[in-house]
């Protein structure tokens, strides 16, 4: 039997192409800081930090470090009905920079994950307060919640939904997505137009009766659908509706957590605090898979409640504060704030939005979007080829300028690293701007 991949028959890819990408496979071998390598020793400069996750760059020496001591000390340890320590010490450590009031952590291993323990922890809550007939759940079109059932029903990207179209949970409705090419197109930051689309939360509060709805789901700014900041003053008024109606509001930070905005949590940088937030990604630099749900005391106590050698909650992982995850997460959290990571972030926003937004006027860019370190630079496509030029971008950058590049169909995504050096990133957009030139 050969010991070397290189069949990859039996390898079926996440959200690829798959028949296309076996044709000419883009396979990375190692990483370090900024960059990827291939096995034949080229380094890639990526421009996605990972996807999404990756944002103090790969292999940071002080994670490989913690991973390391911590998988020799203790690999793996049960969290139902005993812990470890690392996990206890990461749930302390992660409430201390989450928002005032948000006072209690949920470990899971995913986004997905997240999303539906925060799903079931809105439904568990009100059931536990009296309020069972509260099961109404609410997303937003153009949302992304990841792919098991909850998240993918409050979700609204389209192609995921459309193929379980039938089988979505039920009790499911949607407020419209904020995108208006029309009104917003090339705004730096937060559009001005669409505070008004909020109202839709309290239209279907008439519809439905606030008080059957338990939850409302957001982003604060939807990524993985193409980077679309909230308009100005929009969450707020969401979190208004909500506390009209006794909904609870959920963030969906898996993208946003982690400095990604410029602050440990986007709730903090957008100024509005939910009842809950989902993370993953930034909390262990992407090294090893781990989410975590946030939670208010309130939400939290509502739990707490009968007899004292019951369960609260009947729900939890296998690996739900693994050890190992779990130190990985406690190295992240002392180099944020050793490196001054979540700062370094900010202080590069107005070079990124420079550069995305010098796009503006290339032939083929129909908008460009941008807020902290998330920005997007959409295409127009190609008659009767959506995705194609996006597509060809995303290789072209990979063959020839040695770069990672995401393209969701015609728009292209960047998420740069928190650490950015700036003349790196400069000369990776030059990368880009060869390719688009260099495309039809
Ligand atoms: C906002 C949001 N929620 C959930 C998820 C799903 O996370 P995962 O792929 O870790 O399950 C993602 C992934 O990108 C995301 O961006």
């Amino acid at each position: 039997m050969s010991r070397v991949a290189t069949n990859l028959d039996a390898y079926w890819m996440p959200f690829t192409a798959n028949r296309d990408f076996k044709k000419k496979p883009r396979v990375i071998s190692g990483a370090e800081g900024h960059y990827y390598t291939t096995e034949d020793g080229t380094r890639l400069y990526d421009m996605f930090s990972g996807l999404w996750t990756s944002g103090a760059g790969h292999c940071h020496p002080k994670i490989v470090d913690a991973v390391q001591k911590q998988v020799a000390q203790l690999d793996y340890c049960m969290t139902f009905q005993v812990t470890n320590n690392k996990a206890i010490e990461l749930a302390d450590r992660v409430t201390q920079i989450a928002p005032d009031g948000i006072d209690h952590c949920f470990f899971t291993n995913s986004g997905s994950e997240s999303v539906d323990t925060a799903l079931k922890i809105a439904l568990g809550y009100h059931r536990a307060r009296g309020e069972g007939n509260r099961t109404r759940l609410i997303g937003r079109e153009r949302g992304y919640h990841g792919v098991n059932f909850g998240g993918m029903s409050v979700g609204g990207m389209v192609p995921n939904r459309k193929a379980f179209s039938a089988n979505l949970i039920p009790g499911v409705d949607h407020i419209r997505h904020t995108h208006n090419l029309e009104r917003n197109a090339f705004t730096r930051g937060l559009p001005e137009y669409g505070v008004e689309l909020a109202d839709d939360l309290e239209r279907l509060c008439a519809l439905h009766d606030g008080s059957n709805i338990a939850a409302v789901i957001v982003e604060p700014i939807a990524g993985s659908t193409g980077v679309l900041p909230p308009p100005v003053g929009y969450l707020e008024r969401l979190r208004d509706i909500c506390d009209r109606h006794g909904i609870l509001l959920i963030f969906d930070e898996v993208i946003a957590a982690f400095g990604r905005l410029g602050t440990p949590f986007g709730a903090q940088r957008v100024g509005v605090t939910p009842d809950i937030i989902t993370t993953a990604k930034g909390l262990t630099n992407g090294v090893i898979p781990m989410g975590a749900v946030l939670v208010r005391d309130s939400v939290y106590n509502a739990f707490m409640q009968g007899p004292e050698n019951m369960i609260e909650i009947f729900h939890g992982y296998t690996y739900s504060g693994h050890p190992v995850a779990a130190a990985a997460g406690l190295a992240c959290l002392d180099l944020y704030e050793e490196e001054g990571t979540f700062e370094q972030a900010k202080a590069l926003e107005q070079q990124f939005e420079d550069l995305l937004h010098s796009f503006a006027d290339h032939k083929h860019v129909i908008d460009v979007r941008n807020y902290g370190l998330m920005g997007a630079i959409e295409m127009a496509p190609r008659d009767g080829a959506p995705g194609a030029r996006g597509g060809e971008t995303h290789k072209k950058c990979f063959w020839d300028e040695n770069l990672v590049v995401r393209n969701g169909m015609d728009t292209l995504q960047f998420s740069p690293f928190l650490n950015s050096d700036p003349d790196e990133m400069q000369q990776s957009f030059e990368g880009v701007r060869r390719v688009l030139d260099s495309i039809e």
